[in-house]
């Protein structure tokens, strides 16, 4: 039997939880449930205010993007909503797949009617009648759940034809993933949606111009759309959610308020052993040995990391940082969609040198690194290229590898 949800989240059922409030609260597959604990008053609220007033709700709440590049959400909507082409298509990408990030799964699992909610808000908002729910094709738990919430919704009339008995028709078709890191990236969703490869195509335009089908999308992150409930309901919750992992005793998904120091995150789970580094952000983030870092978007911009989907990964003195480095190299290598020459052919040229480096120290292969670096930050196409060498730049920098 599957351990339950709630076993990877350390304070649930505490007070004061906003996102993971109805995490080992609720029964994940109840819709009266989930309704008896507040689920469906932020549609209600959503009615009253009217489109514009939802989109006005969540900008002036500063809510931003929680799938790593914190983009403003109400400037999404709100463009989005503008577009004259029709037909509009909601997505809530919910291909989770950076290393280290397990929090959409958290929220899927176990509350996946405020999923639901949340999509069919953001659809009202911004004139979507079809949304699409892009899931990773590992999590087959929080797939069955979302089936369980969308058929239920669809049998009470929370989606179809007339939502709530209003004049406003909007459904979710759920579409797994098979298993590629790429197709994680927003325009990569849309070509695999499509029936395409799931390579990602070249921005601009942006998606809220032109995206799924052509057409006007609105794209947004699991957590990002969770976060829509609260605002409508009490202005916002300011917190995030952060996967910790690694050296630590307490495992898990944590949710703290926006701008908490590192260190009081990694004291809650618990740090075993001697700390050598944090990689925050995940394999496209970055190290960080400043525990003082505030966890906020801002904050860790400044420290020169990224807050990117709240990876916390723990390392103590024990890790074997060259071989940690390899690993990370490997993923991007494995993942490459081999679609633009910087990222296909500089993710192999990393992984080789940081495997000599790893048998040699040799000042030409740290040459080599920086310049193949550079190059896949500079040229890429998508993410992945562009940031495939951050985690390597900031252990050679900061933490001295291979000194
Ligand atoms: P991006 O900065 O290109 O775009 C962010 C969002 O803002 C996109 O939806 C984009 O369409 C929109 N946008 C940007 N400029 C716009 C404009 N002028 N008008 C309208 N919309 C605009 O970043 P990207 O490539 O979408 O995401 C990169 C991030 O993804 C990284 O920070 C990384 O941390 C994160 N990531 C997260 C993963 C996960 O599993 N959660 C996996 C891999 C990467
Ligand atoms: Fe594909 Fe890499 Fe180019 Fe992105 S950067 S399009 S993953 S080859």
């Amino acid at each position: 039997p599957e351990p339950p949800v709630e076993d990877a989240v350390p304070q649930a059922g505490s007070p004061g939880l906003v996102l993971l409030g109805r995490i080992g609260v609720v029964d994940p597959a109840s819709l009266d449930d989930y309704r008896a604990n507040g689920g469906y008053q932020a549609l209600r609220r959503a009615f009253e205010l009217g489109p514009v007033g939802v989109i006005r709700e969540v900008t002036e709440a500063g809510l931003v993007g929680r799938g790593g590049a914190a983009f403003p959400t109400g400037r999404k909507w709100d463009a989005t909503a503008r577009q004259p082409d029709q037909p509009h298509y909601l997505v809530c990408n919910a291909d989770e797949s950076e290393p280290g990030t397990f929090k959409d799964r958290v929220l899927m699992e176990g509350d996946p009617y405020a999923l639901v909610e949340a999509m069919t808000i953001a659809a009202y908002a911004t004139g979507c009648r079809k949304g699409y729910l892009y899931i990773r094709g590992e999590y087959p738990r929080a797939t069955r759940a979302l089936e369980t919430a969308i058929e239920t919704a669809r049998a009470r009339g929370l989606l179809g034809p007339r939502v709530l008995g209003h004049d406003f028709a909007f459904d979710i078709e759920l579409r797994r993933g098979a298993g590629a890191y790429i197709c994680g990236e927003e325009t990569a969703i849309f070509n695999s949606i499509e029936g395409y490869r799931g390579e990602p195509r070249t921005k601009p335009p942006f998606p809220v111009e032109k995206g799924l089908f052509g057409k006007p999308t609105v794209v947004n992150n699991v957590e990002t759309l969770v976060n829509v409930l609260p605002i409508l309901l009490t202005g916002g919750s300011d917190t995030k959610l952060f996967c910790v992992s690694g050296s630590v005793g307490r495992p898990g998904v944590y949710e703290l308020p926006l701008g908490t120091p590192l260190r009081e995150l990694i004291d809650l789970a618990r740090p075993a052993g001697t700390l050598k580094a944090v990689l925050l952000g995940g394999a496209a983030g970055s190290f960080v040995t400043d525990l003082d870092v505030p966890l906020s978007f801002e904050g860790t911009r400044a420290a020169g990391a990224t807050l990117g989907s709240g990876v916390v990964m723990v390392l103590d003195e024990e890790v074997d940082l060259p071989a940690f480095l390899v690993r990370i190299a490997a993923f991007f290598r494995d993942e490459s969609c081999g679609q633009c020459v910087p990222c296909r052919v500089g993710t192999v040229r990393q992984e080789e040198a940081l495997h000599r480096l790893g048998r040699r120290r040799s000042e030409a292969d740290l040459v080599l690194l920086r310049e193949v670096g550079q190059t896949m930050r500079d040229a890429s196409i998508c993410g992945l290229g562009q940031t495939a060498w951050n985690a390597v730049e900031s252990a050679i920098d900061r933490l001295g590898a291979f000194k």
